[in-house]
Protein backbone atom coordinates (compact mmCIF):
# COMPACT_ATOMS: atom_id res chain seq x y z
CA UNK A 1 0.00 0.00 0.00
CA UNK A 2 1.22 3.53 -0.41
CA UNK A 3 1.25 5.20 2.30
CA UNK A 4 0.93 9.35 3.26
CA UNK A 5 3.80 10.31 5.73
CA UNK A 6 3.33 14.12 6.03
CA UNK A 7 6.38 15.47 7.87
CA UNK A 8 5.69 17.78 10.70
CA UNK A 9 5.71 21.49 10.47
CA UNK A 10 9.50 23.03 10.76
CA UNK A 11 8.61 24.13 14.95
CA UNK A 12 7.92 20.75 15.58
CA UNK A 13 10.20 18.62 17.31
CA UNK A 14 12.59 20.89 16.24
CA UNK A 15 16.45 21.28 17.35
CA UNK A 16 16.31 25.22 18.13
CA UNK A 17 19.04 27.52 18.79
CA UNK A 18 17.34 31.33 20.40
CA UNK A 19 19.96 34.40 21.40
CA UNK A 20 18.69 36.45 23.85
CA UNK A 21 16.41 33.61 25.57
CA UNK A 22 16.90 34.56 28.79
CA UNK A 23 13.62 37.23 29.06
CA UNK A 24 10.36 37.91 26.87
CA UNK A 25 10.28 37.57 23.30
CA UNK A 26 13.50 34.83 23.62
CA UNK A 27 12.26 33.13 26.79
CA UNK A 28 8.65 32.98 25.17
CA UNK A 29 9.93 31.48 21.73
CA UNK A 30 12.08 29.00 23.79
CA UNK A 31 9.01 27.97 25.63
CA UNK A 32 6.79 27.21 22.93
CA UNK A 33 9.43 25.42 21.01
CA UNK A 34 9.62 22.78 24.30
CA UNK A 35 6.33 22.68 24.45
CA UNK A 36 6.18 21.57 20.78
CA UNK A 37 8.55 18.70 21.32
CA UNK A 38 11.87 20.28 20.40
CA UNK A 39 15.41 20.88 22.17
CA UNK A 40 16.41 24.20 22.91
CA UNK A 41 19.56 25.87 23.00
CA UNK A 42 18.89 29.11 25.56
CA UNK A 43 21.73 31.74 24.54
CA UNK A 44 22.14 35.02 26.87
CA UNK A 45 24.78 37.39 28.03
CA UNK A 46 23.98 36.52 31.25
CA UNK A 47 23.95 33.32 31.73
CA UNK A 48 21.69 33.06 34.85
CA UNK A 49 18.74 34.69 32.54
CA UNK A 50 19.69 31.78 30.24
CA UNK A 51 19.49 29.10 33.09
CA UNK A 52 16.14 30.52 34.22
CA UNK A 53 14.63 29.89 30.90
CA UNK A 54 15.78 26.31 30.97
CA UNK A 55 14.06 25.68 34.52
CA UNK A 56 10.79 26.54 32.68
CA UNK A 57 11.36 24.32 29.48
CA UNK A 58 8.70 21.31 29.56
CA UNK A 59 11.95 19.27 27.50
CA UNK A 60 15.51 19.21 27.91
CA UNK A 61 16.86 22.63 26.90
CA UNK A 62 20.40 24.01 27.55
CA UNK A 63 22.10 27.27 28.86
CA UNK A 64 24.20 29.02 27.24
CA UNK A 65 26.50 32.33 27.83
CA UNK A 66 26.94 33.92 24.66
CA UNK A 67 27.20 37.71 23.72
CA UNK A 68 25.87 37.76 20.22
CA UNK A 69 28.46 41.01 19.63
CA UNK A 70 31.07 38.66 19.50
CA UNK A 71 31.80 37.01 16.50
CA UNK A 72 33.54 34.26 18.65
CA UNK A 73 30.94 33.81 20.92
CA UNK A 74 28.51 32.92 18.10
CA UNK A 75 30.48 30.71 16.23
CA UNK A 76 31.08 28.84 19.83
CA UNK A 77 27.12 28.70 20.14
CA UNK A 78 27.38 26.76 16.78
CA UNK A 79 30.00 24.42 18.31
CA UNK A 80 27.81 23.54 21.05
CA UNK A 81 24.90 23.14 19.53
CA UNK A 82 25.86 21.06 16.63
CA UNK A 83 27.62 18.96 19.60
CA UNK A 84 24.57 18.73 21.73
CA UNK A 85 22.37 17.78 18.66
CA UNK A 86 24.47 15.38 16.90
CA UNK A 87 24.20 18.11 14.04
CA UNK A 88 22.82 21.28 12.84
CA UNK A 89 19.83 22.86 14.29
CA UNK A 90 16.73 22.87 12.72
CA UNK A 91 15.67 26.45 13.52
CA UNK A 92 17.69 29.34 15.09
CA UNK A 93 16.09 32.39 16.22
CA UNK A 94 18.53 35.77 16.14
CA UNK A 95 16.57 37.44 18.85
CA UNK A 96 18.74 39.41 21.15
CA UNK A 97 18.41 42.67 21.31
CA UNK A 98 18.59 46.53 23.22
CA UNK A 99 16.72 49.11 23.58
CA UNK A 100 18.05 52.20 22.63
CA UNK A 101 16.36 55.80 22.14
CA UNK A 102 15.77 59.53 23.69
CA UNK A 103 18.44 61.25 22.12
CA UNK A 104 18.53 62.75 18.10
CA UNK A 105 20.95 62.20 15.43
CA UNK A 106 24.21 64.44 16.49
CA UNK A 107 23.68 63.86 20.16
CA UNK A 108 23.51 60.25 20.33
CA UNK A 109 27.75 59.40 20.51
CA UNK A 110 29.34 56.89 18.93
CA UNK A 111 29.51 54.55 21.80
CA UNK A 112 25.75 54.25 22.24
CA UNK A 113 25.73 53.51 17.77
CA UNK A 114 28.51 50.80 18.30
CA UNK A 115 26.46 49.41 21.10
CA UNK A 116 23.26 49.22 20.31
CA UNK A 117 24.33 48.02 16.23
CA UNK A 118 26.77 45.55 18.02
CA UNK A 119 23.88 43.65 19.33
CA UNK A 120 20.83 44.83 17.25
CA UNK A 121 22.04 44.55 13.52
CA UNK A 122 25.95 42.57 13.87
CA UNK A 123 24.16 39.80 16.59
CA UNK A 124 22.10 39.09 13.55
CA UNK A 125 24.56 38.83 11.02
CA UNK A 126 26.38 37.00 13.25
CA UNK A 127 23.90 34.34 13.62
CA UNK A 128 23.40 34.20 9.67
CA UNK A 129 26.69 33.93 8.57
CA UNK A 130 27.63 31.12 11.11
CA UNK A 131 24.19 29.13 10.81
CA UNK A 132 23.41 29.70 7.52
CA UNK A 133 25.74 26.91 6.03
CA UNK A 134 25.07 24.54 8.67
CA UNK A 135 21.02 24.67 7.84
CA UNK A 136 21.86 24.64 3.77
CA UNK A 137 24.10 21.62 4.76
CA UNK A 138 20.95 19.64 5.62
CA UNK A 139 18.41 21.40 3.37
CA UNK A 140 15.86 22.08 6.07
CA UNK A 141 14.64 24.00 8.84
CA UNK A 142 15.44 28.22 8.86
CA UNK A 143 15.78 30.95 10.54
CA UNK A 144 13.46 33.80 12.46
CA UNK A 145 14.85 37.34 12.30
CA UNK A 146 13.77 39.74 15.37
CA UNK A 147 13.50 43.09 13.87
CA UNK A 148 10.57 45.56 15.03
CA UNK A 149 7.83 48.41 13.50
CA UNK A 150 10.65 50.37 13.58
CA UNK A 151 12.91 48.48 10.77
CA UNK A 152 10.16 50.07 8.26
CA UNK A 153 8.94 53.00 9.98
CA UNK A 154 10.94 55.03 11.53
CA UNK A 155 10.68 56.86 15.05
CA UNK A 156 11.98 60.09 15.72
CA UNK A 157 14.80 59.95 18.41
CA UNK A 158 15.60 56.09 17.87
CA UNK A 159 18.57 56.26 15.47
CA UNK A 160 20.38 53.23 16.12
CA UNK A 161 17.60 51.11 16.95
CA UNK A 162 15.74 51.98 13.84
CA UNK A 163 18.94 51.79 11.31
CA UNK A 164 19.68 48.60 13.31
CA UNK A 165 16.32 46.74 12.43
CA UNK A 166 16.33 48.08 9.03
CA UNK A 167 19.03 46.21 8.38
CA UNK A 168 17.70 42.92 9.83
CA UNK A 169 14.80 43.03 7.67
CA UNK A 170 16.96 43.70 4.72
CA UNK A 171 19.55 41.29 5.60
CA UNK A 172 16.42 38.79 5.93
CA UNK A 173 14.60 39.90 2.30
CA UNK A 174 18.30 38.81 0.56
CA UNK A 175 18.66 35.79 2.59
CA UNK A 176 15.05 34.97 1.64
CA UNK A 177 15.78 35.43 -2.36
CA UNK A 178 19.33 33.60 -1.93
CA UNK A 179 17.36 30.83 -0.05
CA UNK A 180 14.43 30.30 -2.39
CA UNK A 181 14.75 26.24 -3.26
CA UNK A 182 16.90 25.27 -1.05
CA UNK A 183 14.51 23.79 1.49
CA UNK A 184 15.51 26.33 4.16
CA UNK A 185 13.68 29.35 5.18
CA UNK A 186 13.79 32.75 6.69
CA UNK A 187 10.91 34.74 8.88
CA UNK A 188 11.47 38.22 9.96
CA UNK A 189 9.39 39.53 13.07
CA UNK A 190 8.79 43.31 13.31
CA UNK A 191 6.42 43.99 15.92
CA UNK A 192 5.58 47.14 17.67
CA UNK A 193 5.06 46.95 21.39
CA UNK A 194 5.43 43.62 23.23
CA UNK A 195 5.35 43.19 27.23
CA UNK A 196 8.86 42.41 28.17
CA UNK A 197 11.89 44.39 29.51
CA UNK A 198 13.54 45.62 26.42
CA UNK A 199 12.19 49.14 27.39
CA UNK A 200 13.78 49.16 30.96
CA UNK A 201 16.93 47.57 30.44
CA UNK A 202 18.85 48.92 27.76
CA UNK A 203 20.28 52.66 27.17
CA UNK A 204 16.90 54.88 26.89
CA UNK A 205 16.63 58.38 28.54
CA UNK A 206 14.16 58.86 31.26
CA UNK A 207 11.30 60.21 29.50
CA UNK A 208 11.02 57.82 26.52
CA UNK A 209 11.93 54.55 28.55
CA UNK A 210 8.33 55.72 30.73
CA UNK A 211 6.58 56.45 27.62
CA UNK A 212 7.73 53.16 26.25
CA UNK A 213 6.45 51.36 29.26
CA UNK A 214 3.04 52.88 29.28
CA UNK A 215 2.83 52.03 25.62
CA UNK A 216 4.09 48.84 25.92
CA UNK A 217 1.48 48.16 29.40
CA UNK A 218 -1.52 49.75 27.27
CA UNK A 219 -1.00 48.20 23.92
CA UNK A 220 1.43 45.67 24.04
CA UNK A 221 0.99 41.83 23.08
CA UNK A 222 2.75 39.09 25.37
CA UNK A 223 5.14 38.45 24.58
CA UNK A 224 3.93 34.20 24.11
CA UNK A 225 1.57 35.36 21.47
CA UNK A 226 3.94 36.86 19.43
CA UNK A 227 6.08 33.81 19.84
CA UNK A 228 3.23 31.43 19.02
CA UNK A 229 1.96 33.02 16.31
CA UNK A 230 5.40 33.99 14.49
CA UNK A 231 6.42 30.10 14.90
CA UNK A 232 3.10 29.39 13.04
CA UNK A 233 3.77 32.15 10.23
CA UNK A 234 7.37 30.85 10.58
CA UNK A 235 5.77 27.39 9.33
CA UNK A 236 3.80 28.78 6.92
CA UNK A 237 6.97 29.88 5.18
CA UNK A 238 5.86 33.74 5.40
CA UNK A 239 8.61 35.89 5.30
CA UNK A 240 7.40 38.99 6.64
CA UNK A 241 5.76 38.69 10.55
CA UNK A 242 3.81 41.67 11.90
CA UNK A 243 1.88 40.28 14.20
CA UNK A 244 -0.33 43.81 15.65
CA UNK A 245 -2.80 45.64 14.25
CA UNK A 246 -1.25 48.95 15.18
CA UNK A 247 2.25 47.75 13.44
CA UNK A 248 -0.08 46.54 10.54
CA UNK A 249 -1.60 50.31 9.57
CA UNK A 250 1.96 51.69 9.87
CA UNK A 251 3.38 49.31 7.57
CA UNK A 252 0.70 50.30 5.37
CA UNK A 253 0.74 54.01 5.48
CA UNK A 254 4.55 53.88 5.20
CA UNK A 255 3.98 51.96 1.50
CA UNK A 256 1.70 54.25 0.05
CA UNK A 257 2.66 57.65 1.91
CA UNK A 258 6.12 57.62 2.39
CA UNK A 259 6.77 61.55 2.43
CA UNK A 260 3.23 61.87 4.69
CA UNK A 261 4.58 59.60 7.18
CA UNK A 262 7.99 61.88 8.08
CA UNK A 263 6.12 64.43 8.22
CA UNK A 264 3.78 62.76 10.18
CA UNK A 265 6.73 61.52 12.58
CA UNK A 266 8.22 65.02 12.93
CA UNK A 267 4.85 66.89 14.21
CA UNK A 268 5.05 63.99 16.36
CA UNK A 269 8.37 64.95 17.90
CA UNK A 270 7.79 68.44 17.94
CA UNK A 271 4.48 67.89 20.17
CA UNK A 272 7.21 65.23 22.46
CA UNK A 273 8.52 66.73 25.72
CA UNK A 274 12.24 67.28 25.02
CA UNK A 275 14.76 64.91 27.26
CA UNK A 276 17.14 66.58 29.68
CA UNK A 277 20.00 64.40 29.17
CA UNK A 278 22.84 64.32 27.06
CA UNK A 279 23.66 60.88 25.06
CA UNK A 280 26.03 60.32 28.19
CA UNK A 281 23.66 60.36 30.52
CA UNK A 282 21.55 57.36 28.40
CA UNK A 283 20.70 54.75 31.07
CA UNK A 284 22.26 52.02 31.04
CA UNK A 285 21.43 48.45 31.96
CA UNK A 286 23.56 46.62 34.44
CA UNK A 287 23.56 43.10 32.35
CA UNK A 288 23.62 44.61 28.49
CA UNK A 289 25.41 47.57 29.22
CA UNK A 290 29.21 47.69 28.19
N1 LIG B 1 9.42 44.33 23.44
C1 LIG B 1 9.11 45.06 22.38
O1 LIG B 1 8.23 45.94 22.42
C2 LIG B 1 9.83 44.81 21.08
C3 LIG B 1 9.31 45.38 19.91
C4 LIG B 1 9.96 45.17 18.72
C5 LIG B 1 11.10 44.39 18.66
N2 LIG B 1 11.59 43.84 19.83
C6 LIG B 1 12.81 43.04 19.72
O2 LIG B 1 12.60 41.79 20.33
C7 LIG B 1 13.86 41.23 20.72
C8 LIG B 1 13.77 40.66 22.12
O3 LIG B 1 13.60 41.74 23.03
P1 LIG B 1 12.62 41.69 24.27
O4 LIG B 1 11.58 42.70 24.01
O5 LIG B 1 12.22 40.30 24.59
O6 LIG B 1 13.58 42.30 25.38
P2 LIG B 1 14.13 41.74 26.77
O7 LIG B 1 14.99 42.83 27.29
O8 LIG B 1 13.02 41.26 27.62
O9 LIG B 1 15.03 40.49 26.35
C9 LIG B 1 16.25 40.64 25.65
C10 LIG B 1 17.22 39.55 26.08
O10 LIG B 1 18.40 39.71 25.29
C11 LIG B 1 19.54 39.55 26.13
N3 LIG B 1 20.68 40.26 25.55
C12 LIG B 1 20.96 41.58 25.58
N4 LIG B 1 22.13 41.82 24.96
C13 LIG B 1 22.59 40.63 24.54
C14 LIG B 1 23.75 40.23 23.83
N5 LIG B 1 24.70 41.12 23.49
N6 LIG B 1 23.92 38.92 23.55
C15 LIG B 1 22.99 38.01 23.92
N7 LIG B 1 21.88 38.32 24.62
C16 LIG B 1 21.68 39.62 24.90
C17 LIG B 1 19.11 40.14 27.46
O11 LIG B 1 19.92 39.66 28.54
C18 LIG B 1 17.66 39.67 27.55
O12 LIG B 1 17.56 38.42 28.19
C19 LIG B 1 14.88 42.36 20.55
O13 LIG B 1 15.60 42.17 19.35
C20 LIG B 1 14.01 43.59 20.47
O14 LIG B 1 14.63 44.64 19.77
C21 LIG B 1 10.98 44.04 21.01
Amino acid sequence: MFGFRSTPPPSYGADAVVTGAGSGIGRAFAIELARRGGRVVCADISLERAQETVRLLAVRGYAVQCDVADRSQVEDLALFAELEFGGAPTVVINNAGVGIGGQPVGSIGFDNWNWALGINLWGVIHGCETFVPQLLAAGRGGVINVASAAGFAAAPTMGPYNVGKAGVMSLSETLAAELSGTGVRVSVLCPTFVKTNVAVDGRIAAKSSQLAQNLMRWTGFSPERVAVGTLDAFDKGRLYVVPQLDAKAIWLAKRLTPALYARGAGLLNRLMPDEPAPHSQLQSASTTGK
